[in-house]
């Protein structure tokens, strides 16, 4: 287990939800924080709370679907604080619509958001993270776990991180870097709102939680214990993975039943 007292953070998505939670919480570990997201106005007042917990703190605005800003972002963060240990990438946009009808262009920016984020931010700071032996983490979703119906562009830029970092989990262990995920079923962030729906522009009215909505707080405990421990995955609730086992065994009959009711077309295709 390793102290997580000055090491150097980049976290992405830091300027709501899960990642401005997750800056809040490492910043009370003692960490220096670079805090990435596009809005500069949100990412001060983040900055504002994590120095007043006595973190040196960066903002770094970046919109992590462009290459060259994620470039910047890394760049600046290892020019301020001489150093980078870990990356957590939390930046993400959802969608919740049937693919039949789904807009193109909505598509892709989420496949760009999510997953060539990730990809961009982990490409750029791999150099270091190899000097410090440090960690890459990406928060994915238990979409990118098990396909659910509504939600299958996001699910998919989700299993893309799933598949990118499972592979980086294996080549990077020989240079002493860890590589982890975390999939958490649905916490209470403002993510839901702000969901693209099929005509690519945010619902209007907030969708039904067809599950139980988690705390962010713990998915914060996920975060910090897949890092400290160096972990390759944590679940949000944990009993998710037996039943993804059981739902594997039951050749995902039964599972895909009971998401079909629970996101049925009548109920998706009224919301646009
Ligand atoms: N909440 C859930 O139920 C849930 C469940 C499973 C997984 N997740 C995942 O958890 C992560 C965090 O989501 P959240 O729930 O905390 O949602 P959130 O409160 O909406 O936060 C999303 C964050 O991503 C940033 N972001 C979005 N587009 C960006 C871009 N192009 N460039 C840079 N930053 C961008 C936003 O900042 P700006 O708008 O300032 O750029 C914001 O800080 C996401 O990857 C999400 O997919 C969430």
């Amino acid at each position: 287990m390793k102290s997580l007292r000055d090491r150097v953070v980049l976290i992405t998505g830091a300027s709501s939800g899960i990642g401005e939670a997750t800056a809040l919480r490492l910043a009370e570990h003692g960490c220096r924080l670079a805090l990435v997201a596009r809005n500069q106005a949100a990412l001060d007042q983040v900055a504002r709370q994590c120095t007043q917990r006595g973190a040196q703190t960066i903002i770094v605005p970046t919109d992590v679907a462009e290459s060259e800003q994620c470039r910047r972002a890394v760049e600046q963060t290892a020019a301020a604080f001489g150093k980078l240990d870990i990356v957590v990438n939390a930046a993400g946009l959802s969608m919740r619509a049937y693919f039949d009808g789904s807009d193109l262009a909505a598509m892709e920016r989420v496949m760009r958001v999510n997953f060539f984020g990730t990809l961009y931010m982990t490409h750029f700071a791999l150099p270091h993270v190899q000097r410090t032996k440090g960690s890459l983490v990406a928060v994915s979703s238990m979409t990118g776990k098990r396909a659910t119906p509504a939600y299958a562009l996001y699910g998919a830029s989700k299993f893309a991180i799933h598949g990118l970092y499972e592979a980086l989990h294996i080549e990077l262990k020989h240079d002493g870097v860890h590589v982890g995920v975390v999939a958490p079923a649905f916490v209470d962030t403002p993510l839901r709102l702000r969901a693209l729906g099929a005509d690519g522009q945010p619902a209007t009215e907030r969708p039904p939680d067809q599950f139980r909505v988690w705390p962010v707080a713990k998915c914060v405990d996920c975060i910090i214990d897949v890092i400290v421990k160096r972990r390759r995955e944590a679940l949000l609730p944990w009993f998710a993975g037996p039943f993804l086992i059981l739902d594997q065994i039951l050749d995902r009959r039964l599972g895909d039943r009971i998401l079909d009711r629970r996101f049925p077309p009548e109920l998706e295709r009224k919301r646009h």
